[in-house]
């Protein structure tokens, strides 16, 4: 397996693991969501989620890629059997319809950003209706997302992470420069005090199981988790590295940076009178208002600056998605990585293009299916079945997996290398009772819950 690669460092895999954390999930969607389910009542749950879930099913993860030194496939395979390999796959199927559409909002964020750049996007009135349209040109996304999985598929087919690692060394702590900035510009705006409030003062009579399956599935995407990411990154780990430390590490980064592109968007929001429960189109239609205001000059420098780092951001998402069947493909067919990996992104483009063409391109597609009282597009079903609810499947499955076929004292003895204090540790029981307990048993019941609200329409709660 030493034609496998690994990670230079810790810090090599904490960057690494970080940049696949921090992206469009933490910027474009959980604002979004947060703003549709009731701003800091949300923001409470999803602490409470990534706390008690999110956490321990990294480390899990983390563990299970480091023992085995396998993508998730093999991983499941070796520790358990035949059977529960098809965890494993199950996990690569999420990844790859997940990258599919994730790459349609990869490439607004990109269009975005040529279009402020290049273009005259700042000189528009109506911004909201301006998203309308460009979500639903059909060639200008063609383009746009097309460009992001190529430029995804020349990094990950060169296996040149190592450069990558390198510049999310320097460009991430720069997206968290703007994003302060952009706080402190944002909160010296009028009724800026109610955004704070709305998003920093629960109204617990907001939370209904929909704010916990939403919180829930916010987290999982968010932290890359049930998909086996971070089985592949963790596959490439050295046995020195702390896991809990590391995991813990990516956690509070991924988590940060949400909190804080929170921060910047609702006071936004609350200033120019837009509703907090816009939906998708929430920060590209916040921000580029604002950029406007600040001046032609200083604001299209910002703003080409604010989606440059976004697409960053999502760059070094689609990387680590593009990863999984990659790695997977090189592990078990033995095919040359550079082959895999143009195949991989070529195919995933396409699958992606019906998504793509269900924000207005088509009609049919756009009105997809009806379900949660709503009509829902290819794009909403796709998110829908392999990120709300196929991730925390996988978290679930894989809890299930390490506490009762492959048994809690070989996962306490992987983690406890690079880590001799651990057994007997606090860590050690947190991750003990969350793993065989909480976690289970609260997944099982948002799963089961999720599923017959979502598509059944039959409400227990
Ligand atoms: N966590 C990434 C984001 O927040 C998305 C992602 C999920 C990336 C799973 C890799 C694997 O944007």
């Amino acid at each position: 397996m030493s034609t496998r690669g690994a990670f230079s460092s810790k810090i090599g895999f904490v960057a690494a693991a970080a940049g696949s954390a921090v992206g469009l999930g933490n910027i474009w969607r959980f604002p979004y969501e947060a703003g549709q389910h009731g701003g800091g009542a949300f923001l409470l749950v999803y602490l409470i989620c990534i706390v008690l879930i999110g956490y321990p099913i990294m480390s899990g993860e983390i563990t299970l890629g480091r023992n085995t030194r396998s993508n998730p496939y093999r991983a499941y395979h070796k520790l358990g059997n035949r059977n529960w390999s098809l965890v494993g796959i199950w996990g690569i199927i999420c990844g790859i319809m997940f990258l599919s559409v994730y790459n349609v909002v990869a490439g607004w964020a990109f269009g975005y950003f040529i279009e402020i750049t290049f273009g005259s996007l700042l000189s528009i009135k109506d911004f909201d209706a301006h998203f309308d349209a460009s979500i639903a040109d059909v060639s200008d996304n063609i383009i746009y997302s097309f460009a992001f999985m190529f430029i995804t598929a020349v990094i990950v087919s060169r296996g040149i992470q190592g450069g990558i690692e390198k510049a999310s060394k320097i460009l991430m702590p720069l997206l968290l420069l703007l994003l302060l900035g952009l706080i402190f510009y944002s909160l010296t705006l009028p009724n800026a005090m109610e955004g704070i409030k709305y998003y920093l003062v629960p109204d617990f009579s907001l939370i209904n199981i929909e704010t916990i399956y939403s919180a829930l599935g916010q987290a999982f995407f968010s932290l890359s988790l049930g998909m086996g990411a971070l089985i592949t990154y963790g596959s490439y780990i050295s046995k020195k590295d702390n896991i809990v430390v590391s995991a813990g590490l990516v956690t509070i980064t991924d988590t940060l940076v949400a909190f804080l592109a929170g921060l910047m968007i609702f006071p936004l929001v609350f200033s120019i009178g837009q509703s907090p429960a816009a939906g998708p189109g929430l920060v590209f239609v916040t921000l580029p208002v604002i950029f406007q205001q600040i001046g032609p000059i200083a604001g299209k420098i910002i703003g080409s600056g604010f989606f440059l780092l976004l697409c960053f951001a999502a760059l070094t998402s689609t990387i680590s998605l593009l990863e999984i069947p990659t790695t997977f493909l090189v592990d078990e067919k033995k095919w040359p990585r550079k082959r895999i990996a143009w195949i991989s992104a070529i195919i995933i483009f396409i699958i992606g293009l019906p998504s793509m063409l269900s924000q207005g391109a088509v009609e049919s597609l756009t009105h997809f299916l009806y379900y949660e009282g709503q009509s829902k597009s290819v794009f909403d079903f796709v998110f829908d079945v392999f990120s709300d609810i196929g991730l925390p499947l996988g978290g679930l499955l894989m809890v299930i997996f390490i506490a009762r076929k492959w048994g809690m004292k070989k996962f306490d003895e992987e983690l406890s290398k690079g880590n001799s204090n651990y057994s007997g540790s606090f860590m050690s029981t947190f991750l003990h009772i969350t793993i065989k307990w909480i976690a289970p048993v609260f997944l099982a019941i948002i799963f089961v819950v999720t599923v017959l609200q979502k598509f059944f329409g039959i409400h227990i709660f």
